[in-house]
């Protein structure tokens, strides 16, 4: 949002004359998120106490003009398409359908504000009185279909209250104002503004440089299932990169049977669960994470962000007589899951069939 980016070079500069003045720089008052983890340089004021500077989200395009190869092969990943603007080249639902949410709201397609989603369902938000709402109708990729998404309540779902930490980066719930759509740098790195200022001296959170639990709590901080610590958000609002997710977040846990998310063994039956999933597996227990076999970066060497094919991937660590020949994927990461057509996900918790 150019809004969002203009806000946070304005911080900037309020940030860059503080410290020019040698006045503590405040705390900014819309801001009741906490303390990224971010190492500031710490002025000093007349009495030598240290001022520690807060970050600020400043969105991807900042990055990009000095990390311009990481920009490039990220701006090809799904990350970036989350939640678009609304036009005739990213909105993919076939509008002269029958069941269509235009004809079931009267709406128009002007109406339409974002798209959210394109690989497996797309749904489309809209504004009124404020807030942004999404559309009762989705549309299915696979079956080239509408079907119903909480038809009957539409109207009562905010998309500020229910989804947004996940597909947006730099929410701020005070403002309801986030920095950008979708999955940016700042959403694993953690709010940069100092680091741009100075980026020899300040470091944004370096995922790779955290333990493999905390990397995972980065990924899992979207790819998982719960309610946040105030049990009234499904979104972890709080949690920085470097944080301790359970510190913000109860995720689901499987409870036998008659669990909705969950098969009996385990295994998850909706999506955005890969965290629940893996923290149940080996992989997890022997400290690997997300981004031993995830590229966070690129749409990598395969298909969905992976650093290799699988099978490479796999036999880079094991061998045949532990998996077996030929080696059929699908055998330990089935598709159980489901975000728009049954079995569409793959499951991740790696057990021995
Ligand atoms: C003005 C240029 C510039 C901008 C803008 C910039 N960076 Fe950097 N960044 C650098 C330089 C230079 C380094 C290497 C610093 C070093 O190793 O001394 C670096 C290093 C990093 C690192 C590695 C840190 C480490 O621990 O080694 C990360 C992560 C990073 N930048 C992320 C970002 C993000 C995210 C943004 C946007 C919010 C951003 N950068 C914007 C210049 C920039
Ligand atoms: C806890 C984080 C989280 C919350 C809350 C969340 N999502 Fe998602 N959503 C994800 C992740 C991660 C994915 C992609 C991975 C997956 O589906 O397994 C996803 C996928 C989707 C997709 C499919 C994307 C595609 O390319 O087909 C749509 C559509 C979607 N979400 C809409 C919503 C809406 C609308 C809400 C709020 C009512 C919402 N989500 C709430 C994390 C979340
Ligand atoms: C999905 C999470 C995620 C997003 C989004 C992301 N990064 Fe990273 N970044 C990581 C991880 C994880 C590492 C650790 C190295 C690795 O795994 O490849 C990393 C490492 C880095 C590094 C240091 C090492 C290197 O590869 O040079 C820089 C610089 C960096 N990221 C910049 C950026 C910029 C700029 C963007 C946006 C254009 C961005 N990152 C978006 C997760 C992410
Ligand atoms: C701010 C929330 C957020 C964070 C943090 C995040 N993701 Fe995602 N991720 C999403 C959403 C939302 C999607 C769905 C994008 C879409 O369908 O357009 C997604 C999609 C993906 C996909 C599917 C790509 C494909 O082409 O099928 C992979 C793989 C993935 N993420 C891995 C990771 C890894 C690894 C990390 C941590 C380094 C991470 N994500 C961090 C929200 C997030
Ligand atoms: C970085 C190394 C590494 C990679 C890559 C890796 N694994 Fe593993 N895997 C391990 C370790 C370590 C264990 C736990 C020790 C053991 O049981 O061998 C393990 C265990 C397993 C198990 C046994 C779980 C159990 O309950 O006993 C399965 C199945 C498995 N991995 C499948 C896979 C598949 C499939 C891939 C590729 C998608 C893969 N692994 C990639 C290191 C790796
Ligand atoms: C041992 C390797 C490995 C690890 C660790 C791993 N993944 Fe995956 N992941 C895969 C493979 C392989 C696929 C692709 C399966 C396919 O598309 O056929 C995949 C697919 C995905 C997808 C695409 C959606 C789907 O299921 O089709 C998402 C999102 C994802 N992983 C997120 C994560 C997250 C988040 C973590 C950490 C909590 C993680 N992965 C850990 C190997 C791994």
């Amino acid at each position: 949002m150019k809004k969002g980016i203009l806000m946070g070079l304005l911080m900037l500069l309020v940030l860059a004359l503080a410290v020019g003045c040698g006045q503590p720089a405040e705390e900014p008052s819309d801001s009741n998120q906490k303390q990224p983890a971010e190492q500031t340089e710490q002025p000093k004021e007349e009495n030598n106490e240290p001022v520690e500077l807060v970050a600020e989200y400043v969105g991807s395009e900042t990055c990009a003009s000095c990390h311009a190869d990481i920009a490039g092969s990220w701006a090809e990943t799904l990350h970036t398409k989350m939640v678009q603007d609304a036009n005739d080249e990213t909105m993919i639902g076939d509008f002269d359908k029958e069941g269509n949410p235009l004809e079931t709201t009267g709406l128009s397609k002007d109406d339409i504000k974002f798209t959210i989603g394109s690989k497996w369902k797309q749904r489309y938000v809209t504004e009124q009185d404020g807030d942004l709402k999404i559309l009762p109708q989705q549309w299915i990729v696979k079956t080239e279909e509408w079907t119903d998404y909480h038809a009957d309540e539409w109207e009562e779902r905010v998309y500020e209250d229910k989804c947004i930490r996940c597909h947006t980066t730099g929410y701020n719930p005070e403002t309801e104002e986030f920095v950008e759509n979708g999955v940016g740098c700042e959403a694993c790195h953690g709010p940069a503004s100092l680091h741009v200022e100075n980026p020899a001296k300040v470091k944004p959170v370096n995922v790779a440089e955290l333990s493999a639990e905390r990397q995972v709590d980065v990924c899992g901080s979207c790819h998982v299932r719960g309610k946040n610590a105030d049990g009234k958000r499904d979104d972890a609002l709080g949690f920085m990169p470097g944080d301790n997710l359970a510190d913000h977040y109860d995720w689901l846990v499987p409870k036998g049977e008659d669990e909705k998310r969950f098969y009996e063994n385990g295994d998850s039956k909706s999506h955005h669960q890969q965290f629940n999933d893996f923290i149940q597996s080996k992989h997890y227990e022997a400290g690997l994470s997300c981004i031993t076999c995830h590229d966070p970066h690129s749409q990598g060497a395969a298909i969905g962000q992976l650093r290799d094919t699988p099978e490479n991937l796999c036999f880079s660590c094991h061998s045949e007589g532990d998996l077996g020949k030929p080696f059929d994927l699908s055998k330990y990461m089935p598709k159980r899951a489901k975000s728009a057509t049954p079995g569409d996900i793959t499951t991740h918790t790696f057990r021995k069939p």
